[in-house]
């Protein structure tokens, strides 16, 4: 198991007295011209993504379907299905190519799936004291016992305005679409992670819903994390608004921007994009 994402270990007074003043990884994220295929398939996806994510910024990733978007949200996570054929990816100042997706989930990584899964027999609070005591293992959290648990989630299930009975319900299984999206930010809540992967969080949602997710996310979101948001639409981002804006275009990031760039594409699409995909492309 690879170490190093503790970064101090308070070993000693000196160590205690310039945790003020010592250097801090400002990155969360760098994606370093990351190339990835479809394992065993040779199917190239990723075709060479530079990204950087500070701490205490959002990042929307928006782009045309098809163009790698849920892939590169994979990828980051360590999705088996998919192999990094080319490139890095530094969390917190390492690369985090050789740890498997636990580790990456255990030092602070978590993704939201475009689609949850449904995990039928593990409820809820069972699946998440679980990962959550396996993160505070390794983040050095105190592991919480079923009834300390049930205190701490309960504050949690307030701020995406959730039903407490969810709670005993199989992990996502007859949850309606919208459900399952506000269960992710409330799973975020309670893991609080330090990158936030989120794909297509406002898809199924009611405006109701949007509002209260995208106030939660705001609320979890602070100095210290980072968020990268996958989004098609420009109504997410009044909410929670980006930092930075990203196209990706087949496989690569064409065009970065301020949340301006979110308009102009709901505006324009993404026909005017294509070119420069094609000049900062490379051959097929
Ligand atoms: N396991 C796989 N096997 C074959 N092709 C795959 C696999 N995973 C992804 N792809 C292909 O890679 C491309 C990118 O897929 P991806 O899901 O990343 O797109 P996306 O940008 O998230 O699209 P959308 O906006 O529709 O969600 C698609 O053409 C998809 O069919
Ligand atoms: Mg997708």
């Amino acid at each position: 198991m690879k170490k190093g994402f503790e970064q101090s270990t308070f070993s000693d007074s000196k160590t205690i007295l310039n945790t003020k003043t010592k250097p801090k990884v400002k990155n969360v994220l760098e994606l370093k011209n990351l190339h990835a295929e479809v394992e065993g398939e040779g199917i190239e996806i990723l075709k060479g993504v530079n990204l950087k994510v500070n701490k205490g910024e959002i990042h929307a990733i928006m782009g045309p379907n098809g163009s790698g978007k849920s892939t590169l949200a994979k990828v980051i996570a360590g999705h088996p299905e998919y192999e990094v054929t080319g490139g890095d990816i530094i969390y917190k100042g390492e690369s985090i190519l050789e740890m498997d997706p636990d580790e990456r989930a255990h030092a602070g990584v978590f993704l939201a799936f475009q689609y949850p899964v449904e995990v039928p027999g593990v409820t809820n609070t069972t699946l998440l004291r679980e990962s959550y005591n396996t993160i505070a293992a390794s983040r050095g959290r105190e592991e919480l016992d079923p009834l300390e648990f049930d205190d701490y989630i309960r504050e949690k299930l307030d701020l995406v305005e959730m039903n407490p009975d969810f709670l005993e319900r199989s992990v996502n299984t007859g949850f309606s679409g919208g459900e399952k999206k506000r269960n992710e930010i409330f799973q975020m809540a309670v893991l609080q992670p330090t990158l936030s992967l989120l794909d297509e969080t406002d898809s199924g949602l009611d405006i109701d819903a949007l509002r209260i997710v995208s106030e939660g996310i705001n609320k979890l979101h602070g100095e210290e994390d980072a968020v990268v948001l996958i989004t098609h639409y420009q109504r997410l981002l009044n909410y929670i608004v980006p930092d930075h804006v990203h196209v990706m275009l087949g496989g690569k990031i064409v065009k970065s921007g301020g949340k301006e760039l979110a308009f102009e594409l709901e505006e324009k699409g993404y026909d005017w994009l294509e070119s420069l995909a094609k000049v900062n492309g490379e051959a097929k």
